[in-house]
């Protein structure tokens, strides 16, 4: 009989962390990495001791108040928990974790792939390409706009805003602006030359490029609103890293049809994996499946990073990441 710790991954993760868990833990694996739905996420509350979701799964009050609960700790898999209700969490004396700081990186190269993507019109480009369309190079062919000087803007400035800021700089000559719930250090504002924006409706207006680094959740709901979109320039772009309920989409694809802004750059969804139909038909979208952290070498530091918390908790020492 095994005293060790029984964890549940919800989904697969890259062997390198599968086998590191499964040496350590008892690990029961999804081997069909098809989403679990809310009656067995309810279940697996009461058949072990620390539960490792990812943003496919709702770990609402529902299923945190199973009754007969085993799982005391949450490990998610993910630095964005807005899928967990961590207030719940709280109450019922269940910790929960995240993985900061592994990811910055890879979540930034893609938010800029995307600026640029949109900017130079690369998935339009490659469309026409693929469909035989290209009837050869012309001086005024797919022109798009260049990114240096213009300003990026961005909502939200943490870890990964800070990284696609010093990216956007760096590698594209880029202003840098920002809106946040705080502003930041001088210190942080001096290193990557950025200058807070006191109002969102202020930064959309303003900025050339507007990228989403905010938390999910209420707070952000549809903060990128029809409204907000009136205001954008019309040679406007937006990013969207962050989550997909931070934009209404329904109104952004009206923007983007009535060419009132350039483009948009998205990686996150209203409806995950569902997508709105009208961003199908577009031409001045790139849209990508929630590709925002997928290396190779990411992916399994996020599930190493989830390994630290799970080996500090059982050891009773403090979680690396504690988010509750
Ligand atoms: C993850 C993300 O792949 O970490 C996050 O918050 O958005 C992605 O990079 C995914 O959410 C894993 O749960």
């Amino acid at each position: 009989m095994s005293a060790r710790p029984r964890i549940l991954l919800t989904r697969r993760w890259t062997s390198e962390v599968e086998h590191y868990l499964s040496q350590r833990f008892d690990v029961t694996l999804n081997e069909g990495d098809v989403p679990l739905d809310a009656a067995r996420l309810r279940a697996a509350m009461t058949g072990f001791d620390a539960l490792c979701p990812t943003v496919t799964d709702r770990i609402d009050r529902n299923v945190l108040s199973a009754p007969d609960r085993r799982v005391r700790l949450i490990g998610n898999f993910g630095v964005g928990f807005n899928h967990i209700d961590v207030e719940a969490a709280r109450e019922f004396g269940i910790s929960v974790s995240n993985t900061p700081d592994v990811l910055t990186d890879t979540t930034a190269d893609l938010a800029v792939a995307l600026m640029l993507m949109i900017s130079r019109r690369a998935g339009e480009g490659e469309r026409e390409l693929r469909a035989g369309k290209w009837t050869g190079w012309r001086p005024t062919h797919m022109m798009g706009q260049s990114l240096a000087g213009k300003t990026l803007g961005l909502i939200g400035f943490g870890r990964i805003a800070q990284s696609t800021a010093r990216k956007a700089r760096l590698g594209l000559g880029m202003r840098i602006a920002y809106n946040g719930r705080r502003r930041a250090s001088a210190a942080v504002e001096a290193e990557h030359h950025a200058t807070f924006i006191d109002s969102v409706d202020e930064l959309v207006a303003t900025c050339d490029v507007i990228s989403l680094h905010c938390p999910g959740g209420a707070a952000t709901h549809h903060l990128i609103s029809a409204e907000r979109l009136r205001r954008m320039k019309p040679s406007a772009i937006l990013i969207n890293t962050a989550r997909g309920p931070v934009v209404d989409e329904a109104a952004l694809v009206q923007a983007l049809t009535e060419r009132r802004i350039w483009g948009a750059g998205l990686d996150v969804f209203e409806e995950e994996p569902k997508v709105h139909p009208g961003l199908l038909a577009l031409d001045n979208v790139v849209l990508l499946p929630h590709l925002g952290s997928a290396t190779q070498e990411t992916r399994t530091d996020m599930g190493m990073r989830v390994a630290q918390n799970l080996e500090a908790f059982f050891a009773g020492r403090p979680l690396r990441d504690p988010v509750a």
